[in-house]
């Protein structure tokens, strides 16, 4: 039986494919390299000596996706093939609902065909808006999102409770991410944001490898500590870990429909992040301060309890080995 992973070339789900392979699972990727590339494949043969199959297609296209359900024995399907840049989702919000909303209802529709009813979705903290209390838990409201991308997570989150709650064979995990950063350690898979970076950690990496000027830090006039906006970062193989952990979940229990967050529980701001980059790498990096971006939150971090209580997972990877990751991921691709 094998893990159908779509977007498993992309950040997380090539990171979430290694996992998958070391655990010994078969893995079936799709993938259409829209915001991918192809070489990340080989480096995912590369770090664990395994292989798996790929087809190269967009998870839009129901009779290819009949195809590998007719070609494969799938047993469980993991879904990373969301569009996820804020700012774009913005631009072009007709394109992120089909793609993310359209996307996930044609694969559920193909996996319920096949009888396939065990799912792994990646959400996000974004679904909690500008959350009330602090640390987040996963009982806190949702809701109140500021751009189409979040809004692409929370209606997905209700279109799965709504298939959960007219047939209770379906058997879901939804996993809400807080700010995933880092790279495999080999440094042969990570981010690869195309253009210019929006999030801060591919920003800081740039700038300190000289590829791009000044970071611009978004307002030091939050009410936190320091004044900049405060995060939950979580290293990508701890995040990856944690699917490995939900499947299995899945596998070992009474379906069932369950919501972990995915995070450290521990907030860094931007000057932490800063700070701690050029402590473990010794690069510096040139910062200034700017205005506000619309639509960020002043704090966001995780309560983990429930995923360390009914998961037995935690994020093991600290700050330091983060921004090393990172560091070492970029330093690599200069020098490939
Ligand atoms: N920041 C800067 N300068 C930059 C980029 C970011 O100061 O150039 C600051 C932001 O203002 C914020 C922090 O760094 O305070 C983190 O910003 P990111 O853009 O890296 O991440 P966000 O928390 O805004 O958003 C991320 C993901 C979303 C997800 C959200 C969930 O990008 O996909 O976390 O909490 F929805």
């Amino acid at each position: 039986m094998a893990v159908l992973v779509t977007g498993g070339a992309g950040f997380i789900g090539s990171h979430t494919t290694v996992e998958l392979l070391n655990s010994g699972r078969e893995v079936v990727i799709i993938d259409d390299f829209s915001n991918s590339s192809p070489k990340t494949l080989d480096a995912i043969r590369k770090i664990t000596g395994k292989d798996f199959k790929f087809y190269k297609m967009n998870y839009l296209d129901r009779k290819m996706l009949e195809k590998i359900f007719e070609e494969n024995k799938i047993d469980a399907v993991m879904n990373f093939a969301g569009y996820k840049a804020v700012g774009e989702s913005t631009q072009k919000p007709i394109e992120y609902y089909i793609n993310n909303v359209s996307g996930a209802l044609i694969l559920l529709d193909t996996m319920r065909k096949y009888d396939v009813k065990k799912f792994v979705f990646s959400s996000s903290a974004t679904v909690y808006g500008d959350p009330q209390v602090i640390p987040i838990t996963e009982d806190c409201k949702t809701g109140g999102t500021t751009n189409p991308y979040g809004t692409t997570k929370l209606y997905i989150e209700q279109i799965l409770k709504d298939i959960y709650a007219s047939d209770k064979t379906w058997d879901i995990a939804i996993l809400r991410y807080f700010n995933p950063v880092g790279a495999h350690e080999s440094g042969l898979i990570g981010e690869e944001p195309k253009g210019r970076p929006n999030n801060l950690m591919p920003y800081i990496v740039r700038v300190a490898a000289g590829i791009l000027d000044e970071l611009s830090v978004f307002g030091n006039d939050y009410n936190t500590p320091d004044g900049t906006g405060v995060r939950d970062y979580i290293h990508v193989v701890d995040l990856a870990k944690g699917h490995i952990k939900a499947l299995e979940k899945l596998d070992n229990e009474q379906t069932g429909l369950y919501i972990y967050n995915l995070g450290t529980g521990i907030g860094y701001s931007v000057l932490d992040m800063i700070k701690s980059f050029e402590r473990a790498t010794g690069k510096h990096v040139k910062y200034k301060i700017v205005e506000r971006r619309p639509g960020d939150i002043a704090m966001c971090y995780a309560d983990p309890k429930k995923a360390k209580e009914e998961l037995g997972w935690t994020a093991e990877k600290s700050i330091h080995d983060m921004c090393k990751d990172s560091w070492n991921y970029i330093e690599k691709q200069i020098i490939l």
